[in-house]
């Protein structure tokens, strides 16, 4: 009795922490966080950008939403050195880097 329980919460939470659907004005902000933050600057996204680092496109497939969220706020020191850094994000409001990661984990 008690496992199946366990069970039942364990989905229950595993399904709150799914990436969540955006509405459509949440992806346009995020889309716009992405040319404010200067992120583009350096990626490519939807065929506009940079590419002096890897796509943004289908980054969901290779991390999720709270890696993404980490790495903006404390990029790892692997993601480059030199003239190809990634800077921190350490400074812009958590809620906006939460949606941006939201978004980008989505992208599949
Ligand atoms: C100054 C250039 C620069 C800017 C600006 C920048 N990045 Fe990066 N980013 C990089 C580099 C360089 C890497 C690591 C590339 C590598 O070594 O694989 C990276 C890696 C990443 C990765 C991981 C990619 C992967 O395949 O693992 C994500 C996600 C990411 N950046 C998101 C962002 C977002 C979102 C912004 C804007 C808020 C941003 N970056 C701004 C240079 C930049």
């Amino acid at each position: 009795m008690h496992v199946l329980l366990t069970i039942f919460l364990l989905l229950l939470s595993s399904a709150g922490l799914r990436a969540e659907e955006l509405s459509p004005a949440q992806r346009l902000e995020a889309e716009q966080l992405l040319h404010r933050l200067g992120c583009l600057g350096c990626h490519d996204f939807n065929a506009s950008g940079a590419n002096l680092a890897p796509s943004l496109d289908r980054i969901g497939l290779k991390l999720d939403e709270n890696a993404i969220f980490k790495q903006l706020d404390q990029p790892p020191a692997a993601l480059g050195s030199g003239e190809k850094f990634m800077p921190s994000y350490q400074t812009t409001p958590a809620a906006q880097r939460r949606l941006l990661s939201r978004f980008l984990a989505n992208r599949k």
